[in-house]
C-alpha cells in the first residue's frame, strides 16, 4: 500500500530539532500539513515559518509532553486549528548514556516518562481523532501512527540501560497497539533507527560518560534517518531498522543472537580491562 499525505494533518513530537525537524521537513514537500511539537517554541516557531515561507502549511504547538495538561492541550489546540489529525508522528525523545551502577531512579523515571508514557498517552489522546479520519475518508485513506524508538527497544545495548527499557516497553506497546487498532483502521508503524548523528546529540544527554565505545563521529546522519521514517510511512512499513548497525542487531538477533550476546560483553570486557590497566 502507498500512503500520501497531501492535504493530511500531521502531529510531529521532537520537532524542534534532530530527527523530528528533518521529518518535518521532508513531510512539507509532500503537501502535509504540519503541526510540530516540542518544548523549545522559539526554535518551533522559526521551523514553522520557514516552512510556510516554502509554501506548506505548518503551525507550531509548544508543550512539555511529560505533562498531561500540555498533551491534552496540544491534541486538541491541533483539532481545533486544522479541524482533524490524520497522523501521529511520536519522535521526541531523550536518552542517558552511562552505567546503570552509577545511575539513579530519577534518571531512569526520567527517561520512561519522555520515551514511553509520554508518547502512549499521546497516542491515548490521537486515537479517537485518528479513528475520525479513518471513518470520514472517501479515497480509502488509512490514518497512522508512527513511533520512532530505536534497536535499543530490540536488544539491550550496555551503558545504555534505561534508554533501553524505555524503548523496549515502546516496542511492545507498538506491537499489541497495531493489533488492537486494526478495527479502527489506524495502521501502527515502527522506525528503529542505530546511533544517529542529531543536533548536538551529546549535548542533550542526560547522562554522557557511558563507558563502552560509541562511535558518535561515524554515526548515521539524521537527514538518512528522517528518509528512512517519511519512506515507512509513504509505504505503510510495519517495522524498519534503519541504517547497517541497527539491521546488523536486529537481523543478528534473529539469526545468531549468541553472537550478538557475545559482542554486547566484548565491548564491556575491553573497556573493563582498560580500567584495570590503568
Ligand atoms: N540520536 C540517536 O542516536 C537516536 C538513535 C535511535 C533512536 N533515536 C530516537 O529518535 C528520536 C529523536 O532523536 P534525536 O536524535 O532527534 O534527538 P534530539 O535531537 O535530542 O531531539 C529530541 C527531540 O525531543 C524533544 N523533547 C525531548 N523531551 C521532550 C519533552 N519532555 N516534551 C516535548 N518534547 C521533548 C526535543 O525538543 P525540546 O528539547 O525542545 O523539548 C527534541 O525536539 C528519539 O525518540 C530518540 O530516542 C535517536
Amino acid at each position: 500500500m502507498r500512503r500520501s499525505v497531501r492535504g493530511r494533518v500531521v502531529l510531529v513530537t521532537g520537532a524542534s530539532r534532530g530527527i523530528g525537524r528533518r521529518i518535518a521537513e521532508r513531510l512539507a514537500k509532500q503537501g502535509a500539513i504540519l503541526a510540530l511539537t516540542a518544548r523549545s517554541a522559539d526554535d518551533l516557531n522559526k521551523l514553522a515559518a520557514d516552512l510556510k515561507a516554502r509554501g506548506a502549511e505548518a503551525e507550531a504547538f509548544p508543550g512539555d509532553l511529560t505533562n498531561p495538561d500540555d498533551r491534552e492541550r496540544i491534541v486538541s489546540g491541533v483539532v481545533a486549528r486544522f479541524g482533524r489529525l490524520d497522523v501521529l508522528m511520536n519522535c521526541a525523545g531523550v536518552c542517558s548514556f552511562g552505567e546503570f551502577a552509577t545511575s539513579s531512579e530519577e534518571i531512569a523515571r526520567k527517561v520512561l516518562e519522555v520515551n514511553f508514557f509520554a508518547p502512549v498517552e499521546m497516542i491515548r489522546l490521537a486515537a479517537p481523532h485518528l479513528t475520525r479520519s479513518f471513518e470520514t475518508a472517501r479515497d480509502g485513506w488509512r490514518p497512522a501512527i508512527v513511533n520512532v524508538a530505536s534497536i535499543c527497544g530490540r536488544w539491550g545495548i550496555p551503558s545504555m540501560s534505561e534508554h533501553c527499557a524505555s524503548k523496549h516497553a515502546f516496542v511492545s506497546m507498538t506491537e499489541a497497539l497495531r493489533a488492537e487498532f486494526v478495527r479502527f483502521g489506524i495502521d501502527v508503524l515502527l522506525v528503529l533507527p542505530g546511533l544517529v548523528r542529531s543536533d548536538d546529540l551529546q549535548k542533550h544527554l542526560l547522562r554522557n560518560d557511558g563507558k563502552i565505545h560509541l562511535n558518535f563521529a561515524g554515526a548515521q546522519p539524521s537527514d538518512e534517518v528522517a528518509d528512512a521514517v517519511v519512506r515507512s510511512l509513504l509505504t505503510n512499513r510495519a517495522e524498519k531498522a534503519v541504517g547497517f548497525a541497527s539491521w546488523w542487531v536486529w537481523f543478528g538477533k534473529r539469526m545468531f543472537p549468541r553472537g550478538v550476546r557475545f559482542f554486547m560483553q566484548r565491548k564491556v570486557w575491553k573497556y573493563a580491562r582498560r580500567e584495570q590497566g590503568s
